[in-house]
């Protein structure tokens, strides 16, 4: 049995940034952790803990002013840092209530992303920023999809670096068919805390690639890393795409999935709409099997199996798991513990 524990310290994408509009509020439940998301008036992001020191009424049951968030219950008031600023029904203020606080998560905006930092008791405050993307994302990304799985993250990351599902998933018309199988070699690297499968020509077999169109030399490099982001950058001559996959514990059974896609191929964006339903419907594939997967995940059920190189990439996501929660046990740098190797498998 692989160990199940959710990564901390991490980053993780919390939401879209565009979701969070100035002055307002956004309650999310991440790591178990019921965490109330805003930006205030000037703009800048914040992340509380969900929670009134009072009584313990939720924050998001409150109202944001663009600057204090008042509780729905006695109406005290909380600054972006947490610290208490009034409450209402003292006559004479001898408590020091900048002294009562609630939580707070550190929070940060890049890329079109609004990432919360789960911190461990080891290291309460983050030493990194958020993780860097591929390539420079001016503008931000374009969020594609937000999609609930209900399953354990590890379940999410492994389906989704499987390259052995695609031709019995994603069967269609406009991406492949099993007809279209074949043997595949792809080399892959260590890279930060995961992976990365070495640039190559995307394969012949995508009709979706053909789509992007354009002339120049096309190349792929997709990478993943802990706690569970996937990126695919795709270049064209000079122009590229780049996508991000974040996922984000909800709790031990719920993850949610975040799509993104950032272009500066101008016919792209043009039809944007057109293929946005392309990648919702290749998602939702992926949410049928995992839901179907989950029952079969029972107790009683044998151990699971990992199979031959197909199946690597499952084995190196345990594998680095297991180092970051030995390194952050024992209080040193995480070392990468996987080597180059290229792998073949049929898909
Ligand atoms: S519970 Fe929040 S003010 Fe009383
Ligand atoms: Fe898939």
């Amino acid at each position: 049995m692989h160990d199940q524990t959710l990564l901390r310290p991490c980053w993780y994408v919390a939401l879209p940034a565009g979701q969070l509009k100035a002055g307002a509020m956004k309650p999310l439940t991440i790591l178990g952790e019921q965490i109330l998301f805003g930006r205030d008036r000037a703009g800048k992001v914040f992340a509380l803990k969900d929670f009134c020191p009072h009584r313990g009424m939720p924050l998001r049951y409150g109202t944001f002013d663009g600057c204090e968030v008042e509780c729905c219950y006695h109406g005290w008031r909380f600054n972006t840092q947490g610290a208490c600023t009034s409450i209402p029904s003292l006559v004479e203020e001898k408590t020091d209530i900048a002294r009562i606080k609630t939580g707070t998560y550190p929070c940060a905006e890049a890329d079109g992303l609004v990432w919360v930092f789960m911190a461990s008791s080891q290291q309460p405050q983050p030493t990194l920023p958020p993780p860097a993307m591929p390539a420079p994302i001016p503008g931000g990304f374009t969020h594609i999809d937000s999609v609930l799985f209900p399953c354990h993250i590890d379940h999410a990351v492994i389906g989704l670096m499987d390259p052995s599902h695609g031709p019995f998933v994603h069967q269609s018309w406009w991406w492949r068919t099993k007809r279209s199988m074949h043997v595949k070699e792809k080399q892959f690297a260590p890279h930060g805390l995961g992976f990365r499968m070495v640039s190559h020509k995307p394969s012949s077999n995508s009709r979706a690639y053909r789509i992007l169109g354009g002339s120049g030399e096309r190349r792929t490099e997709i990478a993943f890393q802990l706690p569970g982001l996937r990126t695919e950058h795709i270049t064209i001559g000079t122009k590229q795409v780049v996508l991000l996959t974040a996922l984000t514990p909800i709790d031990e059974q719920r993850t949610m999935l975040h799509q993104f896609m950032h272009t500066d191929i101008g016919f792209v964006n043009a039809i944007r709409p057109l293929l946005t339903p392309f990648g919702k419907a290749f998602i939702r594939q992926d949410l049928t099997v995992v839901k179907r997967q989950q029952e079969g995940l029972i107790p009683g059920h044998p151990p699971l199996m990992l199979l031959g190189d197909a199946d690597a990439q499952a084995l190196w996501y345990y594998r680095l798991k297991k180092e970051f929660l030995a390194a952050e046990e024992d209080g040193r740098a995480f070392e990468n513990p996987l080597k180059e190797r290229t792998l073949r498998w049929r898909s």
